[in-house]
């Protein structure tokens, strides 16, 4: 009777445990809903954040930063140019032959680092000097073929994906770090000039024809294959977007109105924030915790730096609350940072009848093993939720920027169209993501506008953008 008694108490605190866990994933993703009409809100408000930022200096959340860049390739670039890509984990650097409209872009050779964290956190010479090292090794390999001619030097794009302002083109000082870089002493340098000085150091006679985000490399790497291209976003470690704006359309602009009459904008849109934004306390507390609190906002929504310690603080309180994984919570779901975006885009994909993939992860990286199957699909129901809201979340982004430029309905102009060229590791692996984010757009501008709107997965990342930009505004010219 004593047994009887045990067994009915346990059945009833487990059926207790899935209700709370219910309840509490319920409430998630009721708080994480962002139905078309709310999107239609985030643009509006992205839209009218771009207005006052190009109005004035600090007029938004929005910094809409100058780029320099009021022209961007054609195709008739020639010659050999570097590029450093600086902005996420990775360090790259690449070495690229350019040969015009007939020869295109040529094996271009790349040497990928990764940043170790100390560098990321320490001082700004020490980063400065690692990425002049690396360079140095990559330019020592290189084939006597390639030399530059007595008197010539090489020339680099550098594409330092952090918010700068620009004071040129081939200069601009840091205003603040994201995507968990924290360097003190480098804010409100030029870090040209910095990077100068570590090349200085280790001998390198080289210079810096063109300082670009990595969105801005991206829409210059687009343009040179596709005209139609009037956008660049990039959705990796951290989120942001570029576009061609009018220059006329640029209030606070007061230099001499360029040539072509346009001039390329990096918005910074990770730091975009609205009331409309479905943020819940999970956002709330990661935003707390994080390195820049109250700031890059959107990014910590979207971005992949973020998704996955979303989605481990969700399980964090369902453990907590539900005794979800038994009647301690497991201690390695506290670590923060622990499930990263691709590990819980495996799980996401996990198409096994049995989700083993799940399974593995949870035990791998979390040490919780012996997970039900009806576990396994509650992990992968907060994955989807975590990862719908962010996508959905970009689309709307795209769809405010469309409609600032006026490109968010039918054309006119039979044929004319408007691409948005996108990269970065979140939107080229994980698939749910993309797909989410392309189903919200067509979503917004309707079947007959999204024929002539359309996203571009970006073929070369932005360090060959950053390249071509070198070359276009070499001193040899
Ligand atoms: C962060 C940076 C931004 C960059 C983006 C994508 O938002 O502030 O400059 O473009 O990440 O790398």
């Amino acid at each position: 009777c004593a047994t009887a008694a045990l067994v009915v108490r346990h059945r009833m605190k487990s059926r207790g445990k899935w209700a709370r866990a219910l309840a509490i994933l319920k409430e998630f993703e009721e708080k994480c809903e962002t139905p078309i009409g709310k999107l239609r809100q985030v643009a509006d408000a992205m839209t009218v954040e771009m207005h006052a930022g190009l109005a004035s200096e600090g007029g938004s959340k929005l910094k809409m930063l100058i780029s320099y860049v009021d022209n961007l390739p054609t195709g008739d670039e020639k010659g050999h140019f570097y590029a450093l890509d600086l902005g996420g984990t990775n360090f790259r650097v690449i070495r690229v032959h350019l040969g015009g409209k007939d020869k295109g872009v040529t094996n271009p050779d790349v040497e990928e680092v990764s940043i170790p964290h100390h560098l990321m956190v320490g001082s700004s010479h020490e980063l400065f000097d690692f990425i002049a090292e690396t360079l140095a090794k990559f330019i020592h390999s290189e084939p006597e073929e390639l030399h530059p001619p007595p008197g010539r030097q090489r020339e680099l794009g550098f594409t330092f994906s952090f918010p700068v302002r620009q004071t040129s083109i081939a200069s601009g000082t840091l205003i603040k770090w994201t995507k968990g870089f924290n360097i003190e002493d480098a804010v409100g340098e030029d870090v040209v000039e910095e990077l100068n000085k570590s090349l200085e150091k280790v001998g390198l006679d080289m210079r810096v024809s063109a300082l670009v985000n990595d969105t801005i490399g991206t829409l210059a790497g687009g343009r040179y294959y596709n005209q139609d291209v009037v956008a660049a976003v990039i959705l990796g470690t951290g989120t942001n977007a570029a576009y061609v704006e009018r220059a006329q359309a640029i209030p606070k602009w007061h230099g001499l109105l360029p040539k072509s009459g346009e001039m390329v904008i990096n918005m910074e849109w990770g730091n975009f924030r609205s009331l409309h934004l479905p943020l819940t306390e999970y956002d709330q507390s990661l935003d707390a915790d994080s390195l820049n609190p109250g700031e890059q906002i959107f990014e910590k929504l979207i971005s992949g730096m973020y998704l996955g310690d979303i989605a481990r603080r969700v399980l964090l309180r369902i453990a907590e609350e539900a005794e979800f994984f038994g009647d301690t919570v497991p201690p390695k779901l506290k670590i923060p940072f622990i499930l990263r975006t691709p590990d819980m885009s495996a799980m996401h994909h996990d198409t096994s009848s049995d989700l083993k993939v799940v399974a593995n992860k949870l035990r791998d990286i979390l040490e919780i093993s012996n997970t039900s199957l009806k576990m396994r699909k509650i992990v992968v129901g907060v994955c989807d939720i975590v990862a719908t809201r962010g996508a959905r979340l970009a689309a709307a982004g795209i769809f405010g920027i469309l409609k600032k430029i006026g490109r968010d309905t039918v054309r006119v102009v039979e044929k004319e169209k408007s691409v948005v060229a996108l990269d970065g590791a979140l939107f080229e692996h994980y698939i749910e993501f993309r797909t989410s984010l392309e189903g919200a757009l067509k979503e917004l501008l309707g079947e007959d506008a999204a024929k002539s709107n359309v996203i571009e997965q970006a073929n070369d990342g932005s360090g060959i953008g950053a390249a071509m930009l070198a070359a276009s505004h070499s001193q040899y010219l």
